[in-house]
């Protein structure tokens, strides 16, 4: 792996920088495993709660023309249960972001606690879930309900909190400086847009839930302007994440503002080769351009 490649967010030390995205393949130690053996610089679990949740019924993923449609329901077996899963992935050295959830700022706290207590390098807070009541981007629209979360999980825990955020908001940098304010360490950008798809021949929404959250190409020119807008006016790492399918799309996030990219929906459609091809292609570029290292290209397109 090239030495170019390498960055850091918040203190976490990352070989390069493409994350796996919450949401894909984090439920299970063995499973992110291969996504760091498929050359990911960091992983983040599925959204974990304090308590074990089902989920939605069936179906909860459907593939639309521009990505995928999903409304899973943030089912998990509970945070105090992921210590083994942890461990299994822990033992690659690779750093560990642990997503949770939760439906007030004290079970934020909480559920922070006991995810580093299992052994989380750092906390990614869901608070951007666009279609599950009573959490989710409930609590991410709502610059005040951010500040207490944040402040809360940061008394409590000494890990790096990032903080994770929803499109579906008229003002997404008022939300992130909130979350930064009230001491986020970095803001991942974006979590999926509130959508559907209705089936015609039988009348009805696909999903299960009826209403979930697209991912992949199409919501990618969003995420790119979201991660603009918030390098700016914040000075923490942006990390970027919405339709990430090849090395082109990495470079783009980064001279928009992110020092980091998450994959996602790119895995369900090109496997999991894909962070090996982005990474090459990421340092090409970054070789080809003159620049000693990725973090010099972080946010260049803020010049024009
Ligand atoms: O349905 C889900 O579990 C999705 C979670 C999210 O979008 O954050």
């Amino acid at each position: 792996m090239s030495r170019r490649l390498a960055t850091e967010i918040a203190g976490l030390k990352l070989a390069n920088p493409t994350m796996l995205a919450a949401g894909i393949l984090g439920l299970t130690g063995s499973s992110l495993r291969s996504v760091v053996e498929a050359g990911a610089g960091a992983v983040v679990t599925k959204s974990l709660g304090l308590k074990p949740r089902e989920g939605y019924p069936n179906p909860t993923v459907v593939q639309v023309d521009c990505g995928l449609l999903n409304a899973m329901g943030l089912p998990n077996p509970g945070v105090r249960h992921f210590g083994e899963e942890i461990k299994e992935v822990k033992e690659t050295g690779v750093p560990v972001i642990v997503s949770i959830y939760a439906f007030s700022s004290e079970e934020f706290a909480k559920a922070a606690e006991v995810a580093v207590g299992v052994g989380a390098d750092a906390l990614e807070l869901n608070v951007s879930c666009p279609h599950v009541e009573e959490t989710g981007a409930e609590i991410g629209s709502d610059p005040e309900l951010v500040t207490k979360v944040v402040r809360k999980v940061k008394n409590k825990v000494d890990k790096p909190v990032f903080v994770k955020l929803t499109p579906n908001v008229a003002n997404i940098v008022e939300v992130a400086k909130a979350a930064v304010e009230a001491g986020a360490d970095a803001i991942t950008a974006i979590n999926t847009v509130r959508a559907m798809a209705i089936e015609i021949e039988t009348t009805r929404p696909l999903l299960a839930n009826k209403i979930g959250g697209l991912s992949g190409p199409a919501i990618k020119p969003i995420a790119v302007r979201c991660v603009y807008e918030i390098y700016r006016e914040v000075d923490v790492p942006v990390i970027g994440c919405g339709g990430i399918t090849d090395w082109r799309d990495a470079v783009e996030f980064m001279l928009a503002g992110a020092s980091a990219v998450q994959i996602g929906t790119a895995i369900a459609f090109k496997g999991l080769g894909v962070f090996k091809s982005v990474t090459r292609g990421i340092d090409a570029y970054v070789g080809k351009k003159g620049f000693g290292s990725v973090k010099d290209i972080v946010g260049l397109a803020q010049n024009f």
